[in-house]
């Protein structure tokens, strides 16, 4: 897929970029030429040759012949590409036309109606870049182009990709095979399938990228060093072509384990030292290098705690080598007691991250953001938002979501979360009043934020298909798409995902359309119910097991006994937990009336019998929705299988099993959970249906 492209790759590799929609048929218009200004930068070169590229693949050609001038034959049967005062074509084509000036990162594309030519102008090669993915979309999705008067600008300034890579090759809650980074502690050979990754993330629109495990282990540790910044370079180098900026993860305690320092602490002069001299040397083999991403104080990762130091102290310290480089840190808040003693009823992990950061609002040097999860625990398949998100208003904050299916059905069931993130997005705080959405704290419009945006877990690996589960694909494409825009629907999304990846079939659009809108909900309605959370296997996270982490240091309990069951988390009788949201939000989960029923057992400990807003008792509704979404499973299962014979036969292969797998394992899910209840609250099922 990568213009050198040497190997063979499987069935999916091209992903959303096969541009299989117009092959044969479609398009009155082919384009088949592309008008380039002559001198292009590495981003422009990528621009220009992946316009070439989509246009040869759409309409079946090769690739689309480049061209410097418009010549004789005009626009005409062409794509014109430049930049703003490039004295292109380009620079004609919009003169005096209505379009706005677009923003750095922005482009506007329009046809010309005298002879039918498109052309992309932006303000930056990048720019460009984007614009040239969004028009192949709107060929590859089979909308018209004859007469586009349209400009684009991002949303969010910071969109980005976490890797949980580690050198051994591994991934931390990687669920499609081995990392396509790192083998055996050293970087991979195969630079071409970085390249054409960075193709994919470019292509949806992500502009950075952290490219190491969270959790910096030994090997890691060392990507700051001599030793291994060359390496870390040639990778930064595949990214940039593609307008991508690198990230490192960096172990907190790296002037102790490799600096030869007899401590880490950020008030040391020794240390501080330590981390500038870094900076440097890493500034050195790449200019534009992002910054940190950093996990410290956290599952027992090394932190400024370890002296008496706060968060505060910690970050700036890192900010400050990286300041004069134009570096950032992001310092992760997923900070909370891994060690709690499970007796103890009044430490509540969900309260963790807001008690440790909404203090030191105000402390943090401006070239730190805090990257926040989605929610409070542990991106379970529901979770009421983070109160943290927005709360600290002279802080910059991204948040975070797991694209990595790790509660969500690991990539072996369908879960297509992009609904979970707009949910989240379109949520409203209230911080500053009605309209305080989540989405306008991470754009940085809420609180007028230096730095924001948004970051996400991977979850793609060396499977040929990238995410193992072809459909999972979809949430890599609609995570991309949506943080671009979060006024995207998440049906769009899905759609546009649907007719690039199988072409243009209506009745294929309309079936898997309707698989991935249903498919959270499914997976929500039989794991565990009623936003308790967890109920999975320790370690692993894979299928049920109800008492899995009852018992645990970990923080995650349901507190089920023969009554009733949830997370007494108000203010009046519980953790407080319910204090840390703004009115009237708090108000709402406070009382156990207005709380909602997908979030009941979050915050509330009720008796089995207490009637939901549903009308519905809480064990009849348990029942009800594991028998229901052990059904609908199966149905997700046949509506793939209706699609044999309409499909590319190797994709549709691709997600055959993997359903079957789900349908055996909703089973187990629905007969674990139910069979738990039933023997707890000895209540048995109005319908009298089989239960163990
Ligand atoms: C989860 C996950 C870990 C990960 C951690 C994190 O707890 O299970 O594997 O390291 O999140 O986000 O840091």
């Amino acid at each position: 897929m990568n213009r050198h492209s040497q190997k063979q790759r499987g069935a999916g590799y091209g992903a959303w970029l096969e541009y299989r929609g117009l092959k044969g048929e479609a398009a009155q218009t082919k384009y088949c030429r592309v008008i380039a200004p002559q001198e292009r930068d590495i981003v422009m070169e990528t621009a220009v040759a992946e316009l070439a590229r989509g246009l040869g693949h759409l309409f079946g050609q090769g690739e689309a012949a480049i061209v410097a001038t418009t010549g004789s034959a005009g626009l005409s049967s062409s794509v014109a590409i430049g930049l703003w005062g490039d004295g292109t074509i380009v620079d004609e084509l919009f003169r005096g036309t209505a379009l706005p000036e677009p923003g750095g990162e922005g482009y506007a594309i329009r046809t010309d109606r005298e002879t039918g030519g498109i052309a992309i102008g932006a303000a930056s090669p990048i720019g460009a870049l984007y614009g040239v993915f969004h028009l192949l979309r709107l060929l590859g999705t089979g909308r018209p182009v004859e007469a586009l008067e349209l400009v684009e600008r991002p949303v969010n300034p910071l969109r980005m990709i976490n890797q949980w890579d580690n050198m051994d090759g591994s991934v931390e809650r990687g669920y499609a095979g081995s990392s396509i980074f790192y083998e055996n502690n050293a970087f991979t050979s195969d630079t071409e399938r970085l390249s054409d990754y960075a193709r994919l993330l470019a292509s949806c629109g992500i502009n950075a990228i952290s490219i190491n495990n969270v959790n910096v282990h030994r090997h890691e540790t060392m990507l700051i060093t001599p030793a291994l910044l060359p390496e870390v370079a040639k990778v930064a180098a595949l990214f940039r072509a593609y307008g991508i900026r690198l990230f490192l993860s960096v172990n907190y305690a790296s002037p102790l384990e490799i600096g030869g320092l007899v401590t880490a602490d950020p008030l040391d002069e020794g240390v501080r030292e330590w981390w500038r001299s870094a900076a440097n040397g890493i500034y050195a083999a790449i200019p534009d290098f992002g910054g940190f991403v950093v996990k410290a104080d956290s599952e027992s990762r090394p932190g400024p705690f370890d002296y008496g130091r706060d968060h505060a102290d910690g970050s700036n310290m890192l900010a400050e080598a990286l300041r004069p480089h134009g570096g950032i840190v992001i310092w992760r808040c997923f900070v909370y007691d891994c060690k709690q003693d499970w007796r103890d009823r009044s430490t509540d992990r969900a309260r963790a991250a807001y008690d440790h950061f909404k203090p030191l609002d105000g402390r943090f040097l401006d070239n730190v953001i805090l990257q926040v999860k989605n929610g409070p625990l542990d991106f379970q398949v529901r979770e009421p938002v983070s109160p943290l998100l927005g709360a600290m208003e002279r802080t910059n904050q991204i948040i975070e979501f797991q694209i990595a299916q790790e509660y969500t059905g690991q990539q072996r069931h369908l879960c297509y979360l992009v609904p979970q993130w707009k949910e989240t997005l379109d949520y409203d705080t209230h911080l500053k009043g009605e309209g305080s959405t989540v989405k306008r704290i991470v754009d940085g419009s809420l609180h007028g934020s230096r730095y924001s945006g948004i970051a996400a877990v991977s979850n793609i690996g060396s499977d040929d298909n990238w995410t193992g589960h072809l459909l999972a694909q979809a949430n890599l494409y609609g995570y991309g798409r949506l943080v671009w825009d979060p006024e995207l629907s998440a049906e769009e999304i899905a759609e546009e995902w649907i007719r690039l990846t199988f072409g243009g079939d209506e009745r294929t659009a309309a079936v898997i359309g309707k698989m991935l809108m249903t498919s959270w909900e499914i997976y929500e309605s039989y794991t565990a119910p009623l936003a308790v959370g967890f109920m999975v296997n320790p370690d692993h996270h894979y299928g049920p097991n109800v008492d899995g982490y009852e018992y645990s240091k970990w923080g995650t309990y349901h507190f089920a006994d023969r009554q009733g069951i949830g997370v007494d988390r108000t203010t009046h009788t519980g953790t407080g937990y319910t204090s840390q949201y703004a009115a009237p939000n708090r108000e709402l989960y406070e009382a156990l009336e207005s709380c909602p029923d997908e979030l009941l057992l979050f915050f509330h400990h009720v008796p089995y019998t207490h009637v939901l807003h549903s009308g519905k008792s809480v064990i009849q509704h348990i029942y009800d929705t594991r028998f229901e979404g052990a059904a609908r499973a199966e149905e997700l299962k046949k509506a793939w299988d209706s699609l044999a014979g309409r499909i590319d036969a190797r994709l549709h292969r691709q997600a055959v099993e993997r359903l079957a797998g789900q349908v055996e394992y909703a089973k187990e899910w629905r007969d674990v959970i139910n069979t738990y209840f039933y023997r707890k609250s000895g209540i048995a099922d109005e319908l009298g249906r089989k239960i163990y």
